[in-house]
């Protein structure tokens, strides 16, 4: 996510506090570019990053990670060492497709060109020879690369050619289209947020649209939200997204339609956003889940009963040192543990109940969404570092 929230920075000292938490083991700390607001960083309010870091290549030896320092930063997925910077990026996560075995990245801080690369090589695949202004979203998988831009009523969303970039088919938006944290992409579909009025405190015309492949649109929905910047995610029946105005929606899946809402309030001092993605899991019993982290601080597991969502819990995770809360971090759910960033630190908490496993004090917001890969968990923060923990609690002395 954007680290929009936190603009308005003091220089608050660090204060040494005790967690009542566990720790887990920090493997490594691996600063990935630019430390401090407005100083070293190339956009002013800027700092560290918010980027969400992705395991790449075939052996997934290798993790690439955005940053405000307008690069992408490669880093062994074994120690966190950097072994590569691609120059493209920017402080938007880039995206693996283990289909073409290629990551694409998006212009970010160094204008707006997207580049894809060989996975192996580092050698660069193509780029948009022409430009596309304003990226707002971008994403790839199932070897198929979208992009879109927020060029208000002329805003286009773009279907890429995988093999050479060029333009394949448009879907023009006619509208402000959102979606900072990409589109949803599955095997039969894109979907991505778009709709109304650049300015989410005006608008109330958030629309998911939903596409195949070949560009037909399979539904558009009017959810009566304001602004979309989360990336949807697809459960058995429904969509899941989140909007600015504070609500989660389920989208019927075949026809499109809101099912259902949960609304957290509080849109007025608009502090309960909902902004990382959803995550979707489904528990032994069978039952889907949809777990999301909000501007309010805390993280929630919803279920579906019918056309009503229930809570199942909800886990605050402290206030920024600003006051109030959230880091819009994505959960990233591995068998009964789910990792999520905070407004101060990493958590692990118990997928099914909530409760907190470990806790790890950055004192800077972490609103990146956590990997993990063989009992590691990597994310990256605000105070411009990259951590690696082990999965598990360290064992206490
Ligand atoms: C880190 O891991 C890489 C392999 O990904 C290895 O080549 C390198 O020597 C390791 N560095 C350290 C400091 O252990
Ligand atoms: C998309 O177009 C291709 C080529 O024309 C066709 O084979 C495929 O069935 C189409 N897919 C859908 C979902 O319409």
């Amino acid at each position: 996510m954007r680290a929009s929230i936190t603009l308005f920075v003091s220089c608050a000292a660090s204060v040494a506090t005790s967690s009542p938490f566990p720790s887990p083991q920090l493997l490594s700390k691996i600063s990935v570019g630019c430390h401090h607001w407005g100083k070293d960083c190339p956009v002013p309010g800027f700092a560290g990053t918010d980027s969400s870091p992705s395991l790449v290549g075939e052996d997934s030896g290798r993790i690439a990670i955005g940053s405000y320092d307008g690069s992408i930063h490669i880093l062994s997925s074994q120690n966190g060492s950097e072994l590569a910077l691609l120059e493209g990026g920017g402080e938007d996560s880039p995206s693996y497709d283990p289909v073409t075995t290629s990551i694409t990245v998006w212009g970010g801080l160094k204008g707006s060109t997207i580049i894809n690369y060989d996975s192996a090589t580092l050698k660069e695949n193509w780029r948009t020879n022409a430009p596309i202004d304003n990226v707002a979203t971008a994403g790839s998988g199932f070897g198929y690369i979208y992009a879109g831009t927020a060029e208000g009523t002329s805003s286009v969303f773009y279907s890429l050619d995988i093999e050479t970039g060029a333009t394949k088919w448009k879907y023009s938006a006619a509208s402000e289209m959102w979606g900072t944290l990409g589109p949803l992409i599955t095997p039969a579909m894109v979907c991505v947020g778009v709709g109304g009025d650049a300015n989410f405190l005006l608008n109330k015309h958030s629309k998911l649209v939903c596409l195949d492949h070949n560009g037909t649109t399979l539904h558009e929905t009017e959810t009566g939200g304001r602004q979309i910047q989360s990336r949807p995610s697809i459960g058995r029946n429904v969509i899941y997204v989140g909007d600015y105005d504070s609500c989660l929606y389920a989208v019927d899946r075949g026809m499109g339609g809101v099912v259902a809402k949960h609304c957290l309030g509080s849109l007025g001092g608009y502090n309960s956003v909902v902004e990382g993605s959803t995550v979707v899991r489904t528990d032994d019993d069978g039952l889907e889940h949809v777990i999301f982290d909000s501007w309010n601080g805390n993280v929630y597991s919803l279920s579906l009963d019918g056309a009503t969502f229930k809570v199942d819990w909800k886990t605050n995770l402290g206030d920024s040192k600003l006051g109030g809360g959230g880091a819009a971090s994505t959960p990233f759910v591995s068998n009964e543990a789910l990792f999520v960033g905070g407004p101060t630190g990493v958590w692990s908490l118990v997928v099914a109940t909530g409760e907190v496993l470990w806790f790890y004090e950055t004192g800077e917001q972490c609103g990146s969404s956590p990997t993990v890969w063989e009992s590691k968990v990597g994310i990256g923060c605000e105070d411009g570092y990259f951590y690696l923990f082990s999965t598990e609690a360290a064992k206490q002395d």
